[in-house]
């Protein structure tokens, strides 16, 4: 298996994650302790996608003690944005709701552009203001949420990525990215960026805010770079709770915004999704006789994982088309369409909020 920022391959073993990268898993206890102060427990944590965290009591703890926290996340544009982005956004979005948190939004419009051969800067601008548009679309409050955009916040994060720097050595990002001396230098120091926003609002504001990040554990490895120099420039390590990825619709690896076969658009017409859900892997049985006989496999079947991961909340009616799939009273065909409603339900109203959020944009970007 490969878990790195820019690829996902082979089977994941979560639990290997967990043993190689130094976190936690989420257990009954920490569940609990959040449930406390939300009133319920959220789908993606119910069913473990939300699966890993690092420090989330000591996060709890700072809040117990009345010290509120801001939310941090981010999306690198480019290209459009996938079902699977929105898994760590959606969860986000319920914890500002719960706890009334800020959520910074970073756009870092030059890693892609430095990281890939064939993306220019206007490229990533114009998927900025795409990818944009998507997680205003989720419903974030306008009044506490802040875009920030690397090549027009430069001036604001600059400082304090420069200070992060000089704390990171060019032997420990080779190691930790598998970078070699021919990468470029942009590339080198991109990690001092990603890591800024998680303190940004603590040195604006001349105090320590405990910082919660919310991500897909691909890109844990940035803040694994930084976690220990955030207390040598006088500022708490940040909380950071791991998502599991959404499979892709081929069999076996994740989304991926860079293989097009393999990812559902938010933007994808009816018909798109239709298609390409008609065509994702399935874990029925070859022959309807030996389905019906046997069984299907709703934990490989990719049209079920949607369901599970993004499209159906209920456990109960998850539960029955997990059990039916299971037994072989449902085929493939029906899970499949089961999957194009609920997608085609959940597209249509994402894209109309999408619309919407074009007249909102500017009061999301971040002003000094
Ligand atoms: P990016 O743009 O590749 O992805 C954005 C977020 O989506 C998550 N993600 C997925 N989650 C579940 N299933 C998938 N198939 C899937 N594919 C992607 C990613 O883990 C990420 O959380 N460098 C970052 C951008 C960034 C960022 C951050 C991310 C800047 N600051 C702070 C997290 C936290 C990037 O390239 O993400």
């Amino acid at each position: 298996m490969v878990v790195t920022p820019w690829e996902v391959k082979g089977d994941v073993d979560y639990d290997r994650l967990v043993k190689e990268f130094g976190t936690e898993k989420i257990d009954s206890a920490l569940l609990k302790r959040i449930e406390k102060h939300t009133g319920e427990i959220h789908f993606m944590l119910r069913r473990n996608i939300f699966f890993s965290h690092r420090d989330m009591n000591w996060l709890l703890n700072e809040y117990e003690k009345g010290s509120k926290f801001f939310l941090y996340t981010g999306r690198a544009p480019s290209g459009p944005v996938h079902l699977g982005h929105l898994i760590p956004w959606v969860f986000a979005k319920w914890i500002q709701d719960k706890f009334g948190a800020e959520m910074w939004f970073q756009f870092p419009d030059e890693e892609k552009f430095l990281l890939k051969d064939n993306l220019s800067l206007e490229d990533t601008a114009k998927y900025t203001r795409e990818n944009m548009l998507d997680v205003i679309a989720l419903g974030f409050d306008p009044k506490k949420t802040h875009f920030l955009i690397d090549t027009k916040h430069a001036g604001i994060m600059y400082k304090e990525a420069v200070r992060i720097a000089k704390h990171i050595t060019f032997s420990t990002i080779k190691a930790s990215f598998g970078f070699t001396d021919s990468t470029n230098i942009g590339a080198i120091f991109y990690t001092a960026m990603q890591a800024t926003p998680a303190i940004l609002p603590s040195a604006m504001k001349k105090k320590n805010i405990p910082c919660l990040i919310p991500l897909g554990i691909d890109q844990d490895v940035h803040f694994r770079v930084a976690r220990d120099v955030y207390p040598k420039l006088g500022y708490y390590k940040p909380a950071i709770l791991h998502s599991k990825f959404m499979a892709g619709l081929k069999e076996g690896g994740k989304m991926s915004a860079s293989d097009p076969m393999s990812a559902i658009y938010t933007t994808d017409t009816p018909a798109e999704a239709k298609k390409k859900i008609n065509n994702a892997f399935s874990g029925g049985r070859d022959t309807v006789e030996e389905h019906r006989k046997l069984g299907g496999n709703p934990d490989i079947d990719v049209p079920f994982q949607y369901l599970r991961m993004l499209l159906e909340p209920d456990d109960k009616k998850l539960k029955k088309i997990y059990d039916d799939y299971k037994s072989g009273k449902m085929l493939s065909g029906e899970m499949k369409q089961i999957c194009i409603e609920k997608l085609n339900t959940f597209l249509a109203a994402h894209q109309k909020k999408r619309e919407e959020a074009k007249k909102l944009l500017d009061r999301f970007i971040f002003k000094e």
